[in-house]
């Protein structure tokens, strides 16, 4: 799937955002290496804070698939602002993304490119250890 189709794929998985408290829809297609693709949007919630955002939905479902390797993710959003990642969802693609990961944000009648590393420079990382 080329980063055209997999921003299309974002904007279709927004209708199914649950945004009553900002009005604002999002949606995510993840592209993984196995050429499988999964969406998310977001998903409010009453309590604010407790709201997950279409990247890490997406992310997170592809997780529970069985999913670790990830090509590409495109971001799309219903209205402005351009929906570029928040700093924790950089963080949960920093997870499993390597530094050249693409991402693709829907702007205007197109979208932009930007890497991880661009994005989230410095992420945290954390070596297992045993204790
Ligand atoms: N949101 C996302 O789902 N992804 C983004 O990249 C930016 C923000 C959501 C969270 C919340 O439901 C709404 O957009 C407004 O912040």
């Amino acid at each position: 799937m080329n980063p055209e189709e997999l921003i299309k794929t974002a904007f279709q998985a927004l209708i199914h955002a649950h945004a009553p408290y900002s009005a604002y829809k999002v949606g995510a297609a993840l592209l993984c290496d196995d050429g499988t693709v999964f969406t998310g949007c977001n998903v409010e919630n009453a309590s604010y804070g407790l709201t997950n955002c279409a990247e890490r939905t997406a992310i997170f479902a592809a997780v529970a698939a069985g999913r670790r390797a990830f090509k590409a993710i495109a971001i799309a959003a219903s209205k402005e602002p351009v929906p570029y990642p928040c700093g924790a969802c950089r963080q949960v693609m920093a997870e499993f993304c390597g530094p050249d990961f693409p991402v693709y944000i829907a702007k205007g009648d197109g979208f932009e490119t930007a890497t991880l590393g661009e994005l989230l420079p410095h992420s945290f990382d954390f070596e297992v250890s045993d204790d």
